[in-house]
């Protein structure tokens, strides 16, 4: 059963994920474990990822010993493209704190064979433990990193077609519909429903309809975050207006 958390504001609800990512990389430093962190990308994490760096800044938090997956990646943008996934991980986190560059995994959004890239990701994760924390936006269709509807709770690290609406969504960071690539590599349904801890942001009037459905209909794969009821530690967090529907 997912747990609803309605904070004042998104800085908020921010800090409050970044103390639980803080206490779990804290924990698994004194067992002397690395942390796996599954992050996201997008306009909701950026008050978490600034969050994140003033503890690290500020507080000494050290990101040495955390191995982090991203969700997902753009089809055909390499690394170093600035709508990349990897370059918005590199802006907006990366290069601000201690974390070693080899630890951190984004999908490769250009690659000889994407099915064996899929595969080889799953693997990666299952070589470092499984992912101790991960961290979610929700996309006007009810995606979970691009895990568009329909998706099925079996569905694993693939390659998949984005939905028009996130294209027209995700516009606004390519300057033009027509350079928002129309394929994604993403972690799959079960990948994120294998995660041991999973919290969810999601902000502002636009997110509210989603949210609405995702938590008050039955689990399935025309809303595939509707199936996060169904994961033992999931934590949906809210600013009001995002809870405006619930
Ligand atoms: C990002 C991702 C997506 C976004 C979602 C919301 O890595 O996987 O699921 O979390 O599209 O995007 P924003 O936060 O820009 O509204």
């Amino acid at each position: 059963m997912s747990k609803v958390i309605v904070h004042a504001d998104k800085a908020t609800a921010a800090k409050a994920v970044a103390a639980t990512i803080r206490d779990l990389i804290t924990a698994k430093a004194k067992a002397s474990q690395a942390a796996v962190l599954g992050l996201a990308t997008g306009s909701t994490p950026l008050p978490l990822y600034a969050e994140l760096v003033r503890l690290h800044r500020e507080e000494g938090l050290s990101f040495r010993n955390v191995v982090s997956f991203n969700l997902d990646e753009y089809e055909g943008l390499s690394g170093d493209h600035p709508q990349s996934y990897r370059y918005f991980m590199e802006q907006n986190l990366f290069r601000f704190i201690d974390i070693r560059r080899e630890n951190t995994h984004v999908p490769a959004g250009i690659s000889a064979d994407a099915a064996r890239t899929c595969a080889d990701y799953e693997a990666a994760i299952v070589s470092a433990g499984g992912i101790d924390l991960q961290v979610l936006g929700i996309g006007r269709t009810g995606h979970i990193g691009f895990n568009e509807p329909p998706s099925a709770l079996s569905s694993r690290t693939r390659r998949v077609h984005l939905d028009e609406v996130t294209r027209r969504d995700n516009s606004v960071f390519f300057g033009e519909l027509s350079l928002v690539p129309h394929g994604a590599l993403t972690m799959g349904v079960a990948t994120i429903m294998d995660c041991r801890q999973v919290e969810l942001l999601a902000f502002g009037t636009g997110k509210a309809e989603i949210i609405r459905k995702t938590l008050q209909t039955q689990p399935s794969a025309d809303c595939p975050a509707s199936w996060l009821q169904n994961h033992a530690r999931c934590t949906f967090h809210l600013d009001p207006e995002a809870n405006a529907l619930l």
